[in-house]
């Protein structure tokens, strides 16, 4: 997907690496992998720093997200590459919540851009649909809704429990993400927005979600836009995913229609993302989780951390090199140079030397720059 907004645009970047847990520690040095045989042949230089954050330093130190990390990472950092966090010893997913939600919400990565892109034909369970029909991408908002703790339990423990979660939804949030759809669907060429809540039963919320959409979209009538409510988004983007370019909507609903999305573009093991503050420091990671059950097993899928490098790397601003990690992919893909998810036989490790050998050589047939 064109268009993530520059950080650097220089030819150096500072790159934080949070493998994290699970099967985000054996994907994400596929992706660095990756980045380093792209940059190679080209006049960028990534200089990459590893952090151990994740369940084992939690349980062994108690630590989650360091004191002073926050602003180190906004200082001292271009962009953050995030495996995944959660892990079965955990169950409270304190970690999870300090390290990943204490990231989006202390950075303010107020956007969460999630493509759905069908790559290869082949890969979509949807009947006679073609690379053509699926390709958009979802504004999930990043900072607020149900997603910000506020809540509390009363009586816990006893038959007269009682559990609340407010749902945060403030003018400035919910506006800016609306915003940021319209926009990159207009620097983008993309001709449809489409907004989605639920606002006939949350009325308060999502009433406020309706207002700054009827508000916003004035000022971008060369942009389709229209509304449905996600329980019709959901079957809509099944029925027919071509009526879709640009998907915006709150943290929760995002978190889930993202993850559909990823299902009719091939599986989790192929969707990036990005956590984006545009013009500072912001965090990408792929879309899915730590995945325990196949943890250790050699077959996490290492495609959607590896596209997620290519955004990391256009929000850079070198378009070049993202172009060239899509390319790799897309060949990856067309060759079944993959994991079992998508009926290969690599593992993890195998796909991301398969990948990085195919920079050498089309760098040597054609330097990226
Ligand atoms: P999950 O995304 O980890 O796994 C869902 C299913 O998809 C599993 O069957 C898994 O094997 C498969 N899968 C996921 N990624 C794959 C890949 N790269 N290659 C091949 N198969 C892949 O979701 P879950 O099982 O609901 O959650 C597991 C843990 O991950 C939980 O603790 C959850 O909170 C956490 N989680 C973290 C993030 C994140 O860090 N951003 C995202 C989602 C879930
Ligand atoms: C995601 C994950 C997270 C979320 C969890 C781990 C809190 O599902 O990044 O999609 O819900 O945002
Ligand atoms: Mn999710």
């Amino acid at each position: 997907m064109p268009g993530i907004p520059m950080r650097n645009g220089g030819a150096k970047a500072r790159i934080a690496v949070i493998p994290g847990d699970g099967i985000g520690a054996e994907v994400t040095p596929e992706a660095v992998k990756v980045l380093k045989a792209v940059c190679a042949p080209a006049s960028r230089t990534l200089e990459f720093v590893e952090f151990d954050w994740g369940a084992d330093k939690f349980l062994r130190e108690g630590v989650t997200l360091p004191l002073g990390a926050v602003e180190m990472l906004r200082d001292e950092f271009d962009a953050i590459l995030f495996g995944a966090l959660g892990d079965p010893r955990v169950l409270s997913n304190q970690h999870a919540a300090d390290i990943l939600l204490g990231l989006r919400f202390k950075l303010d990565l107020y956007v969460n851009a999630r493509p759905v892109e069908l790559l290869h034909d082949r890969l979509t369970p949807l009947r006679d649909r073609t690379e053509k029909d699926i390709r958009l991408i979802v504004f999930r908002e990043n900072t607020e809704g149900l997603y910000v703790g506020v809540g509390g339990t009363f009586k816990q423990g006893t038959p007269d429990e009682i559990a609340v979660q407010e749902d945060v939804n403030s003018r400035k949030g919910v506006e800016r993400i609306i915003r940021y759809a319209f926009e990159y669907a207009r620097e983008n060429g993309l001709k449809r927005v489409c907004m989605s809540d639920k606002s006939n039963a949350m009325t308060f919320a999502h009433g406020l979600w309706q207002r700054v959409f009827k508000e916003v979209r004035q000022e971008y009538t060369d942009i389709d836009s229209r509304h449905l409510f996600i329980d019709t988004l959901a079957m809509e983007i099944v029925r027919d995913p071509r009526q879709f370019d640009v998907i915006v909507t709150c943290n929760l609903f995002g978190d889930i229609i993202s993850d559909l999305g990823a299902q009719l573009a091939g599986g989790l093991g192929l969707a990036p993302s990005g956590n984006i503050h545009p013009g500072r420091t912001s965090l990408f990671e792929p879309v899915h989780g730590s995945a325990p059950n196949i943890t250790g097993k050699g077959t996490a899928n290492p495609l959607g951390s590896v596209l997620t490098s290519a955004m990391m790397v256009e929000f850079l601003g070198w378009k070049t090199e993202a172009a060239a990690i899509r390319t790799a992919v897309r060949a990856a893909l067309r060759e079944n140079s993959v994991t079992p998810d998508l009926g290969g036989k690599k593992n993890t490790a195998e796909v991301g030397d398969w990948l990085a050998r195919f920079m050498e050589k089309s760098s040597h047939a054609q330097p990226f720059k």
